[in-house]
């Protein structure tokens, strides 16, 4: 697997900071764009559930306010049983910035498990109409 520490410390300090009082369950994510820069995101919920953001969303949303057009790597690090995948809301996020290359990282606290293609997570998704 390519190098990914830096973009798994990115991602691992982004968890830490993940606010979850509702769920207890800390998730990172940190993208690399097609400019070379990593941006970091964490998951944020609120008392109204449904206006909690996902780790994926925010670090896509800094992505882009930091001029980045295209994700060439996310990785998404959380500390369950087992390994999580992104939400079908985020990968439809994901897909709108993605790069047929694109890879999906997926790590707990020890390092990346895992690594996938958007089009393995999200099949015959809407991309056009
Ligand atoms: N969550 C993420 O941030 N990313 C994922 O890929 C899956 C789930 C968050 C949403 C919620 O704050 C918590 O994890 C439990 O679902």
């Amino acid at each position: 697997m390519k190098n990914y520490h830096q973009l798994f410390n990115f991602a691992s300090e982004a968890q830490n900071k993940a606010y979850a009082p509702y769920s207890h369950f800390k998730v990172g994510a940190a993208v690399e764009s097609d400019n070379g820069q990593i941006f970091a995101g964490c998951n944020v919920e609120n008392i109204s559930y449904p206006c909690g953001t996902c780790a994926e969303a925010g670090a896509i949303a800094a992505m882009v306010c930091g001029g980045g057009t295209k994700i060439r790597r996310i990785l998404v690090i959380s500390d369950g049983a087992t390994l999580i995948t992104p939400c079908g809301a985020c990968l439809q996020r994901i897909l709108e910035f993605s790069l047929p290359e694109t890879e999906i990282l997926l790590a707990d606290r020890e390092g990346v498990k895992k690594t996938m293609s958007v089009n393995e997570l999200l099949p015959n998704a809407f991309k056009e109409f």
